[in-house]
């Protein structure tokens, strides 16, 4: 239940309040949202199943807040973000606590996103005191038939209300990657965060309300996706949205208006690995890439593509890495751990068997418990299998092998996804003219994919995603620029 003292005020009997205008509150549905431990199956926490009226109320109390919070100096606005890091960093025990029950992230890691989340916070302080700090000036007599009469002052203003839909395996640091560029830019922000990890996110917003944030300028609903999710999406007072997570995303671009999305929606990231790659540090790379968090990361390895005269060699070598992964619970900081609902250990289990039907071969036997899936290398993988292309989110991964380049690129690139790739090569020349053909936001030489640090740009092309994220590129994308051109008299007399 969280940790009793200085998170009491957050939790109602055995349910979690949701955060608005300042105060930690009961919904007057008297409905909650049961969460559901994936390791357990059992309900493990329950939060409050907002209203449509109580999102109005949000939206309408982060309106009026957004105002003032974005007429406080931006150093004050830094200096309360570096406090709720802080605070946030201090509490980093009873929010990983909470991550290892709602979404059997592993202890250390759950612990990792906690500091990873404060460390954002704070260098998203600092960036936006230093990028906000400063403007443009410009002269007209620069483009043609223009005399020097006109200065034109560019500044970069706040858009109002930003929401922010973080997904299930992130819930606190994805959470954070929206919230600290909203705030800092001078925006209120209102958080839904997903039902796997909302207690995991009320813990974390508690920390900003510790930090004395002033009521309305950030807020967290929880409640239904079916029952709130359109009406925050499309509500008229949201002026930005930023959403992790999956296809979800693409329905929601369709629904709403002319606002500014910045979205990341998944990703089928192929590992290339040409022959004269150092196979040690690859397989190493496939392992932890592909099994992290049980392949439950955007940017996990989803697919290797290994040229046919190494493959043999490579994946003998990963796949004596992936038998000495720890299989468990989480609390015992397993490497593998259950994948977060049974619906989605379903359909892994689906691909799994759609794969081994059309003649996949299985490196390990496949073992499931509950949510607990074993670790699996299907070898042999042909394009016809689902496993190919979808994205597994989970602890499966399959190898397809080519017997030149262009097939692994042409693979890439026939994905829907274009979230990250990698390649394997000492050849540094290849290496960039591979990366230069991949189709992908981002492509990584010699590593697995990733989205950190934190500072980095980090975007999906295609299916995988609108705009760009990275601190710096999450400030600019929740800001517009506003001008103030400065008309002098028509020259009809000269200075000097
Ligand atoms: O799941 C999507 C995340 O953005 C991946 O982040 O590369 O740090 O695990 P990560």
């Amino acid at each position: 239940m969280g940790e009793i003292g200085v998170f009491a005020s957050i939790v109602a009997g055995d349910t979690f309040k949701y955060y608005s205008e300042g105060e930690w509150r009961v919904s007057s549905s008297g409905k909650s949202v049961p969460i559901i431990n994936p390791t357990t199956r059992k309900t493990q926490f329950e939060v409050q199943a907002c209203t449509q009226d109580e999102v109005n109320k949000v939206m309408e109390s982060a309106k009026i807040a957004q105002k003032s919070w974005a007429k406080t100096p931006l150093w004050k606005r830094a200096e309360l973000l570096h406090k709720a890091a802080a605070i946030l960093k201090d509490h980093k025990k009873p929010i990983a606590e909470c991550l290892v029950k709602e979404i059997a992230k592993p202890a250390k890691d759950a612990a990792t996103e906690v500091v990873r989340s404060g460390d954002l916070v704070s260098y998203c302080a600092e960036e936006g005191v230093r990028i906000l700090g400063e403007g443009k000036f410009l002269m007209s007599d620069s483009f043609p038939g223009n005399e020097r009469t006109k200065y034109c002052l560019t500044s970069k203003i706040p858009l109002g209300v930003v929401l922010a839909i973080p997904p299930f395996n992130y819930p606190v640091n994805l959470a954070v990657s929206k919230i600290a560029p909203a705030l800092i830019a001078g925006n209120s922000l209102v958080l839904k965060p997903p039902t796997q990890g909302a207690v995991s996110a009320l813990h974390m917003v508690h920390c900003f309300h510790l930090a004395g944030f002033p009521k309305g300028v950030i807020s967290c609903i929880t409640g239904k996706g079916s029952e709130i999710g359109d009406f925050l999406t499309m509500h008229p007072i949201v002026n930005c949205i930023s959403f992790t997570g999956g296809d979800t995303g693409i329905a929601i671009a369709k629904k709403v208006s002319m606002i500014p999305l910045q979205m990341e929606l998944g990703g089928k990231d192929a590992c290339i690995i040409l022959e004269d790659a150092d196979l040690d540090l690859a397989a190493s790379n496939i392992v932890k890439g592909g099994f992290s968090y049980s392949g439950q990361r955007c940017t996990a390895v989803k697919v290797v593509l290994v040229m046919e005269s190494v493959a043999d060699i490579l994946v003998k070598k990963v796949n004596e890495k992936v038998g000495k992964l720890t299989v468990g619970p989480p609390e015992n900081d397993c490497d593998i751990t259950p994948v977060v609902t049974e619906s989605s250990a379903n359909f892994i289990e689906g691909l799994v068997m759609d794969a081994k039907k059309k003649g996949a071969t299985f490196c390990q036997e496949y073992k499931r418990e509950g949510n607990l899936i074993w670790p699996l290398l299907l070898d042999n993988v042909k394009q016809d299998m689902r496993i190919a292309w979808e994205e597994p989110f989970g602890p499966v991964l399959p190898i397809i092998r080519i017997s030149n380049v262009e097939e692994g690129i042409h693979h890439c690139n026939a994905s829907n996804f274009g979230l990250q790739g990698c390649v394997f090569t000492k050849d540094i020349n290849k290496a960039m003219l591979i990366s230069d053909a991949m189709e992908t936001g981002t492509v990584q030489i010699n590593s697995a994919p990733a989205r950190g640090p934190d500072h980095f740009p980090f975007q999906g092309l295609k299916d995988s995603g609108i705009g760009s994220q990275g601190v710096t590129n999450s400030i600019n994308m929740m800001t517009k620029i506003k001008s103030t051109v400065i008309n002098l008299p028509t020259p009809s007399y000269t200075m000097g």
